[in-house]
């Protein structure tokens, strides 16, 4: 299962990255008004800053409804690295334009699923990665995991190749029970991130080898 990291905040991406275990970045127009980010200008350049720090896939988002102006957007976007994902919303004209994109070789990244209907849509027009939003699905008291486990299940059976991107994760125990689902990808903030390494017994553990080794080495 690859890593990615839900942020646009350059600080955070940078230690996820030296901690060498990271394969991309995904970015969402809330994430990038987080950061202060804004005009359209400021914008593409802070996709070209992340796109530096990391020399992986990095998802833009369109900002555009409608068909025509997504595919306006999203060319602009993928002209500004060979690394940039379009994403695009989980709409019918969202669906046109993942379709236009994968005729033009245009990678894309089907935001905002939340049912299997969309993930077999997505699929359908070609998306590279589909983000079905576990953490919202579960604030509703939806199961989010098992949505992807059924996504998982159909897209084995189909032979689709659009990869599962595990998104909107609240919790270090989502990313291990998204591996458990057979994401293909998860992507979660830095905190579930390094709360993967927390264990006390390995705390416990390494202050009992430490007091050994000295009062054994004076
Ligand atoms: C990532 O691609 C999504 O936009 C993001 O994970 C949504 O997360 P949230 O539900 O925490 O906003």
């Amino acid at each position: 299962m690859l890593f990615f990291i839900d942020t646009a905040n350059l600080d955070q991406i940078k230690e996820a990255k030296d901690l060498g275990i990271l394969d991309g970045v995904t970015t969402n127009p809330s994430l990038m008004a987080k950061e202060g980010i804004t005009g359209k200008n400021n914008i593409l350049k802070h996709y070209k800053n992340i796109c530096k720090l990391v020399d992986n896939d990095v998802s833009a988002e369109v900002i555009a409804l409608d068909f025509k102006n997504m595919i306006r957007e999203g060319q602009e976007l993928a002209d500004l690295d060979e690394n940039i994902v379009v994403k695009v919303p989980m709409t019918i004209d969202g669906i046109k334009a993942i379709n236009w994109f994968t005729e033009h070789s245009i990678r894309t990244n089907c935001t905002l699923v939340f049912s299997a209907g969309q993930a077999i849509l997505a699929a359908k027009a070609g998306a590279t990665y589909l983000s079905p939003f576990v953490g919202r699905l579960d604030d509703t008291s939806w199961d989010g995991m098992a949505l992807i486990a059924e996504i998982s299940d159909i897209y084995e059976k189909q032979l689709y190749d659009t990869m599962i991107l595990a998104a909107s994760i609240r919790t270090s125990l989502h990313i291990v029970q998204a591996a458990k689902a057979n994401a293909d990808v998860v992507t979660c903030p830095l905190s579930a991130i390094l709360g993967l390494f927390n264990h006390p017994l390995t705390d416990i553990g390494l202050a009992k080898f430490l007091a050994d080794h000295n009062k054994s080495n004076g």
